[in-house]
């Protein structure tokens, strides 16, 4: 019998003091002094430094190729890149007069009821050409890579119509290195021209921007909350997006008990996001019903309102993710090491609960656990190299970048904290 033949990588990482890999059920995975192949944008092997040479997969031994990318981490932490599970990049315009208000006392409701919030930037958006918002998503994008994170989901909704919406999601998809998963949220919020007529917003949403969006995006939410839309008109989006094919989310008890924590249990929705407000009956029915549970603290901080109780969560066994809800009305922040620090200050996390709702926690609920989120051979080669020994560097050290090096697919992305080279990927 011949020998099998090698496998030849073509990615090698080296010399991490921490490799966090995130395997395990509850714990961070750590190999001191770690090591890790890749091909072809896939991980084949992980381990300690001082096995690279004897490294094998399955029965085939492991080779290096002589052109192989090399990333010597020259004694720092590596973990799995960020996974962003919520956010609302594609907009156009700026809110920061509103939050100066809200720091001087008005509330977001009022800001909304005077016309400001959402459906102000509706109107900038519907006015933005499709190059523009193609810009303005790359560069929010270089930053949220630039901070670590290497998959981002993307909602529409600020467009309320047809074609605003789909304008949205196509730049959502625009060019560039960083995974996307898109999600359809034309139930965020009743526009203008609708005014009084929710219900008529609801049959538009689901009869005609449903169907013509499906294979456009993944993902179909509604925003279930006071002001918003109520349990029968989200039940109604999300029952008509399961129908057409489309995996489900919630945003559910932001600003107030919204009864949306026990619709995304009745539907089944792969995660439930927000809830602020969320009580112990509700955590128990998001257990049963397997729903991941999104808490999302950049809000509560730039809301300046309560954190979601993801101790609890944690406690009743519910997998959690940590994601920023990037947006331009309550959380105008691309940066998960933020999101890692409040939550271990304010939700009472652990280092460890709060990076494996990062990372693991935040693939979940994208349904990709499989492929993303974790260290592990077959899955993504996406990790970053931390500007910190420790991974418990990352809520202590706060208010800082520590992301000094991001790999995507096997390919270095942020090299010093610097980016990549732009032409590569034109
Ligand atoms: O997640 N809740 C709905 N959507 C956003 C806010 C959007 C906005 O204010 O523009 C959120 O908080
Ligand atoms: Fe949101």
């Amino acid at each position: 019998m011949s020998d099998p033949k090698p496998l030849v990588c073509d990615f090698v990482l080296r010399h991490a003091r921490e490799l966090l890999t995130m395997n395990g059920d509850d714990a961070l995975g750590i190999v001191d002094g770690g090591a890790l192949l890749a091909r072809d944008g896939r991980i084949v092997w992980v381990g300690h430094d001082g096995d690279v040479g004897r490294a094998a997969d399955d029965d085939a031994p492991v080779q290096i190729a002589d052109d192989a990318i090399v990333v010597d981490a020259a004694g720092a932490c590596v973990l799995p890149g960020f996974v962003d599970a919520h956010t609302h990049t594609v907009f156009a315009g700026s809110r920061a007069d509103e939050y100066e208000e809200r720091l001087q006392g008005r509330s977001y409701e009022e800001i909304l009821a005077a016309g400001g919030g959402i459906n102000r930037t509706v109107a900038a958006t519907r006015d933005a050409s499709p190059q523009t918002l193609a810009d303005l998503t790359r560069r929010r994008l270089d930053a949220f890579v630039r901070h670590g994170t290497t998959t981002v989901e993307i909602k529409s909704g600020y467009g309320l119509d047809l074609e605003s919406e789909r304008r949205i999601l196509a730049a959502a998809a625009v060019a560039h290195p960083v995974r996307r998963v898109l999600t359809f949220l034309g139930a965020h919020f009743v526009p203008e021209e609708f005014d009084d007529r929710a219900d008529e917003f609801i049959d538009l949403v689901c009869e005609e921007m449903l169907p013509a969006l499906r294979g456009v995006a993944e993902f179909v939410d509604v925003f279930c909350d006071v002001g918003a839309f109520t349990v029968e008109q989200s039940r109604r989006v999300l029952v008509r997006g399961s129908e057409l094919g489309y995996a489900t989310k919630i945003h559910a008890d932001e600003l107030a008990r919204s009864g949306g924590a026990m619709l995304a249990a009745e539907v089944g929705c792969v995660s439930a996001d927000h809830l602020v407000h969320a009580t112990w009956e509700e955590i128990t029915a998001l257990k049963q019903a397997g729903v991941v549970a999104v808490a999302l603290p950049g809000t509560s901080f730039s809301l300046g309102g309560g954190y979601a109780p993801a101790r609890d969560f944690i406690d009743a066994g519910l997998t959690l993710a940590l994601a920023t809800d990037f947006n331009p009305g309550t959380s105008y922040c691309e940066n998960m090491q933020m999101a890692i620090a409040l939550a271990c200050q304010q939700m009472r996390l652990t280092v460890a609960e709060a990076l494996r709702a990062a990372t693991s926690g935040g693939a979940a609920a994208l349904g990709r656990a499989h492929e993303l989120g974790s260290l592990a051979p077959g899955k993504a080669c996406d990790l970053i190299v931390l500007a910190a020994e420790t991974h418990a560097e990352l809520p202590y050290h706060f208010g800082v970048n520590l992301v000094d090096g991001v790999v995507i697919g096997g390919r270095p992305i942020v090299v010093d904290g610097l980016p990549w080279r732009r032409e590569a990927d034109e």
